[in-house]
C-alpha cells in the first residue's frame, strides 16, 4: 500500500552552529585573554556554575579587542534574521575546572542564547538540551525507531559535543546543563545573551 508517508516537522527548536574561521590561529590568544580576565575579577560571579569561575556580563558591543570582535564577527554572520533587527549582545567568560559544571538553566531576558568554544580538552563536559516536551511525549519519543529519532533530532535530550572554535546559537528558553569536566585541564567558553529587537522600538 502506498501511502505517499511523509513527516513534517512543526515548530522544531532552531540550533545554528557554525565553525569560526581560522580559529587556530587565535585560539591562543583567546586563552591568554580570558586568564588576565580572570585575574582582574578573580571573584566572577555564581549563577549556574558549580565549581568554575563565571566572569561579570559585558557587552560586546563596547569593547574592541579580540574577544569582542570574534563575537560581533560571527553574530553579523548569523543566517536567516531579517536585516530589520537589530543583535544586542552581552557575554559573559566561563572556565571550568576538572570536577566543575553547570546545573540545569535558561537564559531568561534574552531571545537567543550561545555559546562559543575557546578550549575543549576530551571529556570536558558536553552540553545537553532538554526537550521541553520530554515529559509529554515521553512514550511517543520511545516508541520511535533510532533511525526515525536521528532523523529528526527527536529526543527527550539532545547532546552536544564541545568543539573548540564552534558556536551553537539556540533559543534562550532552551533548558540545558553541562556535565563535569572529567579532563585534567580547564574547560573554557563564552557564553551570550542576544536580544533581537525590531529597528525603530
Ligand atoms: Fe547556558
Amino acid at each position: 500500500m502506498d501511502l505517499n508517508y511523509r513527516t513534517n516537522l512543526l515548530f522544531p527548536a532552531i540550533a545554528h552552529q557554525f565553525d569560526v574561521n581560522g580559529f587556530g590561529e587565535v585560539k591562543d590568544k583567546l586563552i591568554d585573554y580570558v586568564y588576565q580576565y580572570k585575574q582582574n575579577d578573580p571573584i566572577g560571579v555564581n549563577i549556574s556554575n558549580r565549581g568554575g569561575w563565571q566572569s561579570k556580563i559585558f557587552s560586546v558591543q563596547k569593547e574592541n579587542d579580540i574577544l569582542h570582535s570574534l563575537i560581533i564577527n560571527c553574530l553579523a554572520s548569523l543566517p536567516h534574521i531579517k536585516k530589520s533587527y537589530d543583535i544586542f549582545v552581552e557575554a559573559w567568560i566561563n572556565i571550568n575546572p576538572t570536577g566543575s559544571f553547570n546545573n540545569k538553566h535558561n537564559h531568561p531576558c534574552s531571545d537567543l542564547a550561545g555559546v562559543l568554544w575557546i578550549k575543549c580538552p576530551k571529556d570536558c563536559g558536553d552540553i545537553v538540551f532538554h526537550n521541553p516536551n520530554a515529559f509529554q511525549a515521553f512514550h511517543e519519543i520511545n516508541s520511535y525507531t533510532d533511525k526515525f529519532k536521528e532523523q529528526t533530532k527527536y529526543y527527550h535530550n539532545y547532546i552536544f559535543n564541545p568543539t573548540e572554535g564552534r558556536m551553537l546559537i539556540f533559543p534562550s528558553h532552551l533548558e540545558h546543563h553541562v556535565e563535569a569536566n572529567k579532563s585534567d585541564e580547564d574547560r573554557i567558553s563564552i557564553s551570550f545573551n542576544i536580544n533581537l529587537v525590531p529597528h525603530g522600538q
